[in-house]
């Protein structure tokens, strides 16, 4: 049997954060979640807690420590994605009311969990900003070493953007953060867009949902119905990360130096790979190009289907 792996989501519920948190948390066999910290992002902050916390009621899981982190990017202005998740964040989807955030920050939080983790023992799997976990290793550089690896759902390596012609969301939301992260040393494992957009939600996907017949399977198929009328073609972006701590096979990808361009009034938030080794950097980042996408989709409802 697998060996239990501790891992520390971040995220900005938003749909697709929301079949990320389920999926982990029907993996509990293998995933331990020793928490879940939040980031402002494809709503505000306040949204996305409650979010999250009504996800973790949802599931039965309200033991799972909820902390509430920063409200904004380190440096400019704002982004959000209303358009695509819906005012409150989660397709106006009902959650059931969850319990509050503690009173510890999420800086402050995954500081000290990472800490209490020991030499390697966490991982990191940030869907949202990566603001939170920025100031993490920048306030407390020591945590490098008890991070096993950083999973985040980010960037757009060979293929366009979506908020830019070359900047995904979440490092265009907070390009000096991500920047921070992807040459902190740590190993990255970085799901870009290019992975992402294989996972394409269908109405047959959905079904397999909804058929589970169980409280989170037709919640969550009600919010993917939601994500894909509201965009059309609709994508699981968020999920990609815990398939791959579930079932890394699945994926396919390349290890290079990488970072984030923080400078560029054109290209600001633009994930850059150093494909042909130019800046003698250590390749620390494992960038994914490839998704067996019928895997993933088998994966997630077979992890939805153990929180009946
Ligand atoms: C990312 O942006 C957000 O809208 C999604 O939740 C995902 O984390 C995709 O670009
Ligand atoms: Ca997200």
């Amino acid at each position: 049997m697998a060996a239990v792996r501790r891992i520390l989501i971040d995220c900005d519920p938003g749909l697709d954060d929301a079949a990320a948190i389920l999926m982990a948390l029907g993996a509990r066999a293998v995933l331990d979640l020793v928490a879940l910290t939040t980031v402002a992002g494809n709503v505000g902050l306040a949204a996305v807690t409650r979010n999250a916390s009504g996800l973790l009621a949802l599931a039965g899981r309200t033991d799972v420590p909820l902390h509430a982190g920063c409200p904004r990017a380190l440096v400019g202005g704002t982004l959000r994605a209303q358009h695509v998740h819906g005012e409150g964040g989660i397709g106006g989807v009902d959650l059931p009311v969850g319990v509050s955030a503690r009173s510890e920050h999420a800086v402050d939080a995954i500081r000290r969990i990472a800490r209490e983790s020991g030499p390697k023992g966490l991982t990191l799997v940030p869907i949202g900003p990566l603001t939170n976990i920025a100031c993490a290793l920048v306030m407390a550089p020591d945590i490098a070493d008890c991070l096993s690896e950083i999973v985040v759902m980010g960037g757009a390596a060979r293929v366009g953007g979506n908020v830019t012609p070359v900047a995904e969301f979440n490092f265009a939301a907070d390009p000096h953060a991500a920047r921070i992260v992807l040459e902190s040393g740590v190993p990255v494992v970085v799901m870009p867009l290019d992975v992402t957009r294989q996972a394409v939600v269908t109405e047959a996907r959905i079904d397999a949902l909804r058929t589970l017949a169980t409280p989170v399977g037709e919640t969550l198929a009600a919010m993917l119905a939601a994500y894909r009328g509201r965009t059309g073609r609709a994508v699981l972006h968020d999920p990609c990360t815990i398939a791959y701590l579930l079932a890394p096979d699945l994926f396919r990808g390349e290890g290079v130096a990488a970072t984030v361009d923080t400078a560029s009034d054109v290209s600001m938030g633009r994930l850059v790979a150093d494909w042909n080794g130019q800046t003698g950097r250590d390749p620390t980042v494992t960038i994914m190009s490839d998704l067996d996408a019928d895997g993933f989709y088998d994966l997630l409802v077979a992890q939805i289907r153990a929180l009946s």
